[in-house]
């Protein structure tokens, strides 16, 4: 069987990097919202970025106009809770409108708890650090499953642990913007863990409607370098699951979640009590994945966990890459749905998958994207593979609908299928919107084999 009938085709996003209004309708400041001077690429700022809390009507009307079955966005903890205690209405009211609007569209709304923007109140309070931000987790979580459950069921509580952990406290290079040590990492990753579990006790307790629940992790994905040896599709898997002892691991955060395991140097900080709390049932499996791995430095014979990589063969000076300098690897998806699959057993979520490009608008004042339109053919046709060889894949989130916020680098990277003019918010849909809009027309029908889509 190819996709099935009712593969959820759809695009995905982030409060923080679409939303904009960020002090308007009693929100308070997310840590994205005052990153220090200096920390974001040309000092941009997230403040108004798409604006689509106000433009969200107009652009559903795109989505339903694209035959998008599926929208996942996440909500704004510091919209819901402006403050300590506080539950806010107009914040709740507004993803109550976007919910209805994309319900009446015939789009199923899939919701992300957390993609990144602590509310400075939270953050003041002692951040990730402290233990008992899972109350105020669990808080916050319970108000949005009381407004949002009578009509959403597909539940995201985190997405990429892994990138903001690393990011905003390893390596410092996204907000807070610090370097912390491995016991504090260590620390940061079991509240995180511990809120992720208690999260889903909180939705599975009060939600209106059965809902389905999964964490979306950034998967880190090893392809094997010759296809046709099971000693090579053996590294791959192997590689895809190593790495243990690293915070940007696939393990570090997926086998606490839906094994119950506690890696190696977690044990530490993760109590035999913890672990039961972080081992909650969850109804799929979510990845986002953008690239294969054993791809990220050309130059390189190393993983990043410094394990040595066999010699790859398929790269070469020139090797097709994004704007963001990622490696155009269609082959990522089906190994990742594979792996996965093996491993965890349940039905694969594809979260989050896309490419940054130099889009501009041409003399026509159309935007042409040609590398979108085959980046999305030639990585979906991995994808089909994965649905007829059996995998059960639940659907596919482009990443991203608009143009937006892309955190530390501002606004210069552009995945977006629609291009946005931060000016005046102006929509321009590029020329990828009417591919991905013939594939979902078509269920995925005509994507060439993977032969030719790996092809380079
Ligand atoms: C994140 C998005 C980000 C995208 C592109 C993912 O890691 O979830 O927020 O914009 O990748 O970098």
């Amino acid at each position: 069987m190819s996709f099935p009938k009712d593969f959820l085709w759809g695009t995905a996003s982030a409060a923080a990097q679409v939303e904009g209004a960020w002090d308007v309708d009693g929100r308070s400041p997310s840590i994205w919202d005052v990153a220090p001077k200096g920390k974001i690429k040309h000092d941009d700022d997230c403040h108004t970025t798409c604006d689509c809390y106000h433009l969200y009507k107009e652009d559903v009307a795109r989505m339903k106009a694209m035959g998008l079955k599926s929208y996942r966005f996440s909500i704004s903890w510091s919209r819901v809770v402006p403050a300590e205690g506080q539950v806010n209405p107009k914040g709740l009211e507004y993803y109550s409108d976007l919910v209805d609007e994309l319900l009446a569209a015939g789009i199923e709304p899939m919701v992300t708890l957390y993609h990144w923007d602590l509310p400075v109140w939270v953050y003041k309070k002692g951040d990730w650090k402290y233990e008992s931000i899972v109350e105020d987790f669990k808080d916050y979580v319970k108000a949005v499953i009381e407004a949002l459950s009578d009509r959403v069921t597909m539940w995201m509580t985190f997405n990429e642990p892994s990138v903001f952990v690393n990011q905003g406290y390893c390596r410092g290079s996204m907000a807070p913007f610090e370097q912390q040590d491995a016991e504090t990492v260590a620390k940061i990753t079991r509240n995180v863990l511990v809120s992720h579990g208690e999260a889903v006790k909180v939705i599975r307790k009060y939600a209106k409607k059965t809902p389905k629940i999964s964490i979306a992790i950034a998967a880190k994905s090893y392809t094997p370098v010759d296809e046709s040896s099971e000693k090579s599709i053996e590294w791959a898997r192997y590689m895809t699951f190593e790495g243990s002892t690293i915070v940007s691991a696939n393990v570090w955060w997926a086998d606490p979640c839906y094994l119950g395991v506690i890696p190696e140097p977690l044990k530490g900080a993760i109590s035999e009590e913890d672990i039961k709390i972080i081992h909650q049932p969850l109804d799929y499996f979510c990845f986002n994945n953008y690239q294969s791995y054993n791809y990220t430095d050309g130059k390189s014979d190393y993983s990043d966990d410094g394990t040595k990589l066999p010699k790859n063969p398929n790269i070469y000076p020139g090797l097709p890459r994004t704007a963001m300098g990622w490696a155009i690897t269609p082959e990522t998806l089906y190994w990742l749905c594979k792996f996965f699959h093996d491993r965890y057993n349940l039905p694969i979520m594809i979260s989050e998958n896309g490419m940054a490009s130099l889009d501009v608008v041409s003399l026509d004042g159309k935007v042409h994207d040609p590398v979108r339109c085959d980046f999305i053919v030639r990585y979906l046709a991995n994808v089909k593979k994965a649905c007829e060889d059996g995998i059960p894949v639940l659907g596919y989130q482009y990443w991203s609908l608009f143009d937006n916020f892309e955190w530390a680098m501002g606004f210069d990277p552009r995945f977006g299928l629609i291009y946005v003019d931060y000016r005046d918010f102006t929509r321009i849909e590029k020329d990828s919107v009417a591919v991905y809009a013939e594939i979902i027309r078509t269920n995925g029908e005509n994507l060439p084999s993977v032969e030719v889509a790996n092809k380079r």
